[in-house]
């Protein structure tokens, strides 16, 4: 087990800056989320921890050891691809003990330690089978156990569960979180599903565009984001944002949306601009006939306990979580009210918020 700590890490592929200035630090046995759109540097970071890229720029430390110019093959890291290459012409047991068997290890224990992990991953039943007629879970966990039986200091895994279906997934991220929990191992796990990210993470790293946004534990970037992005890319649907008037003080407490003016928490500075950004999760709305905005319902999803109702206002399409006994009809105007605790508002010049419970305490 080990702490992973990256400063300033770098990686240019000539002009083209893949990941830029990222510094942080992965706890020992932390299961570390990095989340983020394609493209965005997740694998080249990843890479660069294992020793399979080399950084343009900055160190990696495990366990306060450099390794930034140590090669992957002696980082003691185990990297599981979202790909999974097995050997086709191995059979399982083969597929998952190689590493042991390159280690030159006795063979006593090479078949001990493949049973422990087979048993471990529920295939030890298939230990003689060729992988090429197994399932894609069965695939997956093959992949897993060649890497967990290493006993490496990390795990990286990259879009492990990708290649398989929804039902699939769940399952396997369930698996993974036990497995990690038995192993105990540091854990960085990518992954571009903020679903995934949000149930399985300790803490989940944003990135974007080469650069890393936030990096909290799931409950705190969902409802303290520090930018508009990481606002908007958490949470499914997604935030609803609604456009304000600009001009605000710090330590102001309301914020006029299409000429309504709106309770928020206070912000924390000042805001210039033309225009702010407002926003509010779909249960943070609610619906009743006297709200500050009105609108009309565009549509109605039931989702057990909850419905789903969609609004369009003059400040745009709104979407409305709301408990299923509240009635409501197509075509029927409403009120919309804000929570207004827990409203956001961003400067969309900069990205920031620029008010947020984050800040509590900042203002009085
Ligand atoms: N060897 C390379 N040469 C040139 N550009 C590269 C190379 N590897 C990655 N890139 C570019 O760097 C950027 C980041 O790539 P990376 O694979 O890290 O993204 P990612 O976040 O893992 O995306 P995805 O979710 O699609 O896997 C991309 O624009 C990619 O095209
Ligand atoms: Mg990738």
């Amino acid at each position: 087990m080990a702490e992973i700590r990256v400063e300033n890490l770098q990686k240019n592929f000539g002009d083209f800056v893949a990941v830029k200035q990222s510094s942080f630090t992965i706890n020992d046995g932390e299961f570390f989320v990095m989340l983020g759109p394609s493209g965005c540097g997740k694998t080249t970071t990843l890479r660069m921890i294992a020793g399979l890229e080399m950084p343009t720029e900055g160190k990696i430390y495990l366990d306060d050891e450099d390794v930034t110019f140590l090669p992957g093959s002696r980082r003691d890291i185990a990297f599981v691809f979202q790909l999974f290459a097995l050997y086709p012409h191995m059979n399982v047991r083969r597929n998952i003990d190689f590493p042991l068997r390159i280690q030159r290890l006795p063979r006593k224990e090479i078949r001990q330690r493949t049973q422990e992990v087979a048993e471990m991953l529920r295939i030890d039943h298939l230990l003689n089978q060729p992988v090429g007629g197994l399932s894609s879970g069965d695939r997956q966990r093959v992949a897993l156990g060649r890497a967990i039986i290493r006993k490496a200091k990390a795990f990286l895994l990259d879009e492990p569960l990708g290649a398989l279906d929804a039902e699939f997934r769940d399952l396997m991220c369930e698996e993974l979180l036990l497995l990690h929990k038995r192993v105990s191992a540091t854990s960085v796990y990518v992954t571009h599903d903020q679903v995934e990210a949000m149930l399985m993470a300790d803490r989940i790293c944003v990135m974007n565009n080469a650069e890393v946004l936030q990096i909290d534990a799931p409950l705190e970037i969902y409802e303290r984001p520090k930018t508009k992005f990481v606002a908007g890319f958490i949470g499914t649907p997604s935030m609803n944002f609604l456009k304000a008037k600009g001009s605000l003080a710090p330590g102001q407490s309301e914020i006029e949306v299409n000429g309504v003016s709106v309770k928020i928490p206070k912000t924390h500075e000042s805001l210039d601009n033309a225009e702010a950004i407002v926003g509010a999760r779909p249960e943070h709305l609610s619906l009743g006939d006297d709200g500050s905005l009105r609108g009309e319902v565009f549509a109605i999803e039931y989702m057990g306990a909850r419905q789903m109702v969609t609004v369009d206002t003059e400040a745009g399409r709104l979407k409305v979580r709301v408990p299923n006994t509240i009635k409501v009809r197509y075509g029927e105007t409403v009120g919309l009210s804000f929570d207004s605790e827990k409203l956001l508002v961003f400067n969309p010049e900069t990205d920031k918020a620029v008010n947020s419970t984050l800040f509590d305490g900042a203002i009085s």
